[in-house]
């Protein structure tokens, strides 16, 4: 029996199908939006990787930081047997973890990328053959179902800042769902980006060196190959927006002239006006207080609250009530 199993919960044509919905719902409403997920083919992906390395874009390095200090007493206090991570994509990150969480029989890791869970599943077995790795292609903002064989208790990570990406009520939905995978006492670590001043938020989201602008037009190649649009990049210009009452980033794609792009797969022909915006990312940044009140709607209870030594990142461990 092969330690490394792949379980796709996701049907083959399940991406192309919520695609097509995406743009089609996304492109026709006022103002215009795509989920950031579609970001995230294997040029996107090796975009983002490139983005952690950015001198500007810190919460990689905070977090890792963050990571590397408390990996030691995020196991003790947990005891994990099972860790689950959501949006595993390269499991780079959690390799700190994974050293420190000795009593760790299980390890699945979940993402919508087969190829980033074939990768990183076939790198970790190389250095913990006796693990079981059991990765699951899913989409972490639908339902999950654990394998069977995935014993307390479990530690549930999800790092990197993504629960950002989720508006307010999608978060409150997210949390929940997290929670009823698990038992009371199981344990939730998370990554929440923090408020900080407005140059620091916006330089992360604009490098100097254009490679977050190449990866928020990603996404128009995507749809380009996948549905057969004919977006002109050139026609768009990158932007990212501090929104101070709503304490979120918003990625976008301004149209520098009034142009139609037709998107074959979908029977639409789009007209955007001479600098209208499509809206591509929310990225929400969090305060202590935001974080423990939703995590206690959905039955959580923050036990541990850490943060790099500068405060720009936070990780929080949580117990199930
Ligand atoms: C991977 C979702 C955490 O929101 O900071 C990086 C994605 N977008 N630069 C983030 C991203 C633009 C990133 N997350």
């Amino acid at each position: 029996m092969s330690p490394f199993r792949l379980t796709r919960t996701l049907p083959e044509d399940a991406s192309g199908a919520a695609l097509r919905a995406d743009v089609r719902a996304g492109l026709i409403r006022t103002p215009k939006t795509l989920p950031p997920k579609w970001f995230y083919d294997a040029r996107g992906s090796a975009l983002f990787d490139r983005i952690t390395t950015l001198p500007e874009y810190y919460p990689t390095r905070a977090e890792r930081e963050i990571l590397l200090a408390r990996s030691p007493e995020i196991a003790a206090a947990t005891g994990a047997r099972t860790l689950v991570e959501l949006g595993s994509g390269s499991s780079d990150k959690t390799r700190h973890l994974l050293d420190a969480l000795v009593g760790l029989r299980t390890y699945v890791p979940v993402d919508v990328s087969a190829s980033a869970l074939e990768q990183a599943g076939a790198a970790l077995l190389a250095q913990r053959p006796a693990l079981d790795v059991h990765a699951l292609i899913a989409d972490f903002t639908t339902a999950v179902d654990l394998p069977v064989d995935a014993p307390g208790p479990r530690l549930v990570a999800f790092l990197g800042g993504t629960i950002g990406n989720l508006l307010p009520a999608e978060r409150a939905a997210f949390l929940h769902s997290v929670r009823s995978l698990v038992a009371p006492g199981d344990a939730l670590l998370l990554g929440t980006d923090l408020v900080k001043d407005e140059a620091t938020l916006v330089a992360a989201y604009d490098d100097a060196a254009g490679v977050t602008a190449a990866f928020n037009k990603n996404v128009l190649t995507v749809i380009n190959r996948e549905l057969g649009a004919d977006f002109d990049l050139d026609d768009f210009a990158h932007v990212a927006r501090w929104d101070a009452e709503r304490e979120w980033i918003e990625m976008r794609l301004r149209a520098r002239t009034a142009v139609t792009v037709k998107v074959p797969a979908v029977n639409l022909a789009v007209d955007f006006e001479a600098g209208e915006e499509l809206r591509t990312e929310v990225s929400a940044k969090f305060r202590e207080a935001g974080v423990r009140a939703e995590l206690a709607a959905a039955r959580w209870e923050v036990t541990r609250w850490w943060t790099d030594r500068a405060g720009r990142f936070a990780l929080s461990l949580s117990t199930a009530r």
